[in-house]
């Protein structure tokens, strides 16, 4: 049988499993998917940010990731629909092969990545969580929405479980906690492709900041904008030549 015009041979062999048995353009309007979303954005809706400590005399600056992985089980603290919307958006035009997020939580902004990397046809998404309980329960909800075959979520601290991801790595959502991202972001940095997309969540958070100065320094590399969605996006593209003004 003919390839399709747009279809390259690479694509042929990496295409994600779920395409050829669906019709719809848009994964994102499938009732599964947006059924999955409902559910879980009204569960959110309830999210008290209080850390649930597991033992007295924590607070944010001194405890561990983990131990503010495990206080914060109980909340999504998830991305926006229109964030959401904004990733669908990005995977779909960049067309990434491998997708890498930082923060899976319970799964809202993995289902818009892994909608997009399936209406794409090709692509992967790996995302990592430190907490266990949310990691079952983000496998269920890709499972539930029916989207599991394109996504790998792995158990433990990001700066651990992302370091034998192989390159390119051509998107990025770093939505972990925010003072992890910067150093998580130089982590990556030797395997991401030239062109690649870095999208951080929540820039309004000072604890951001150090992140912004460094996306936003030409001489580090990016070119990098804020957008101006819910508490704001940063989205950065890695040119791949640094110490140009
Ligand atoms: C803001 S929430 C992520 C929300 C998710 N991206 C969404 O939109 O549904 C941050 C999550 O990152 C996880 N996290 C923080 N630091 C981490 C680390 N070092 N490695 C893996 N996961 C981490 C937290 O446990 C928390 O569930």
């Amino acid at each position: 049988m003919p390839k399709k015009q747009h279809e390259t041979s690479r694509t042929a062999v990496e295409r994600c499993p779920l395409i050829p048995n669906t019709n719809v353009a848009n994964t994102l309007r499938r009732p599964q998917v947006k059924a999955v979303l409902d559910r879980l954005f009204a569960a959110a809706a309830h999210d008290d940010e209080t850390p649930d400590w597991l033992r007295p005399g924590l607070s944010w600056e001194t405890a561990t990731a983990q131990e503010r992985a495990d206080a914060s089980e109980a909340t999504y603290m998830p991305i926006s629909r229109k964030g959401g919307e904004l990733l669908y958006i990005l995977v779909r035009a960049r067309r990434p092969k491998t997708v890498v997020e930082f923060g899976t939580s319970y799964g809202i902004s993995a289902i818009y990545l892994v909608a997009a990397i399936a209406d794409n046809g090709i692509g992967h998404v790996v995302s990592t969580e430190l907490n266990g309980a949310k990691v079952l329960a983000a496998r269920a909800n890709l499972e539930e929405a029916r989207l599991a075959e394109c996504v790998t979520i792995l158990l433990g601290d990001a700066r651990t479980t992302l370091k034998d991801i192989p390159g390119p790595i051509d998107f990025v959502l770093l939505d972990g906690w925010k003072d992890l991202c910067l150093p998580l972001l130089r982590s990556l940095e030797s395997r991401l492709a030239v062109g690649a997309l870095v999208v951080a969540d929540d820039i309004n958070l000072p604890s951001l900041s150090g992140y912004l100065d460094y996306v936003r320094d030409p001489s580090n590399g990016y070119v990098s904008v804020a957008f101006p969605v819910e508490d704001g996006m940063e989205i950065s593209c890695w040119t791949g030549e640094r110490g140009v003004r």
